[in-house]
């Protein structure tokens, strides 16, 4: 494998290490702080906290590695010194990238609704701003495709507001009933995607070819499912 290959290899690696691991610590404590709020079971009284704490880093988790996909996707499709746009795109699309960043660890940190509002929709908006360059591969933009549903991209995208909306209204969810069920109801919906992410993402890795193979597999057409007959393979020499 070449360099390009192992940073390809970065988002879906710490998705399965990383992102996958604390989900499920996070439906637990989830599924534990529910029931010692309604059932008064004899969980211990930090699971709400846990739950809190570990979806926070959750959601950082995800956007990290949304950001990252993004960000290889965008820099190995040509070789940078050929890179579209030359230097003006490529220090705009960096500043979006840093600044999501910076907005992702200000929002961690801010307590006014507004504030905490605005600097989750700014990093949402710079998730969206990279995915949304040309280098980005999306199946469709277009919501009445049915192929749009199956978009490893949108449901990334999905998934990423649904993460930030909940980091966004933590003290709500804390103080009010309604907004607890409003987490609730948003959070399986986030449950499934995370579902159909751990199908796509699969999908995905085994439909995009090495980089030495890119020329002979990108040959092919993915609509016909066909690709061109190989080579005759060269006559063995005669002795
Ligand atoms: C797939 C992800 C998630 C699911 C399925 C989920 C689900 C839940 C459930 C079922 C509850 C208990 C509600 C109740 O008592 O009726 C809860 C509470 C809570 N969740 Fe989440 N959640 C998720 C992610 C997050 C994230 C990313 C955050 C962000 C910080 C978060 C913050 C909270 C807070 C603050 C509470 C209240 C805890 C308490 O009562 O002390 N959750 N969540
Ligand atoms: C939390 C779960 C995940 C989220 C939110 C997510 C999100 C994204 C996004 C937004 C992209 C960029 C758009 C694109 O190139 O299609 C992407 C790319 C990709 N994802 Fe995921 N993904 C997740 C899990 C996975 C998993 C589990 C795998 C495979 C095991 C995977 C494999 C890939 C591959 C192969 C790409 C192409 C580009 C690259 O590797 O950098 N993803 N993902």
């Amino acid at each position: 494998m070449t360099t390009v290959d192992w940073l390809w290899l970065l988002h879906p690696a710490l998705a399965v290490v990383l992102v996958y691991p604390l989900l499920g610590m996070v439906l637990r404590l989830a599924r534990q702080t529910r029931d010692r709020r309604l059932t008064q079971a004899k969980h211990p009284p930090s699971v709400g906290r846990d739950h809190a704490d570990l979806g926070q880093w959750l959601a950082t988790a995800v956007v990290a590695i949304v950001l990252i996909a993004e960000a290889v996707v965008i820099a190995t499709e040509h070789p940078l010194a050929a890179f579209e746009g030359g230097l003006p795109r490529l220090g705009m699309l960096l500043l979006v990238l840093v600044g999501s960043v910076v907005a992702l660890a200000t929002l961690w940190r801010v307590k006014r609704p507004l504030y905490r509002a605005s600097f989750a929709l700014l990093c949402w908006a710079g998730t969206i701003g990279l995915g949304l360059q040309p280098e980005v591969f999306r199946r469709s933009d277009n919501p009445l495709d049915p192929v749009f549903w199956q978009s490893h991209f949108w449901g990334g995208i999905g998934l990423t507001g649904l993460m930030l909306f909940s980091v966004a209204c933590r003290p709500e969810i804390h103080r009010h009933l309604r907004w607890r069920r409003l987490h609730i109801s948003a959070n399986v919906l986030a449950a499934l995607i995370f579902l159909a992410q751990g199908l796509t993402g699969p999908r995905d890795l085994l439909e995009i070819p090495l980089s030495w193979q890119k020329a002979t597999v990108y040959a092919c057409d993915y609509k016909a499912m066909r690709c061109p007959a190989p080579a005759p393979s060269p006559a063995p020499a005669t002795p």
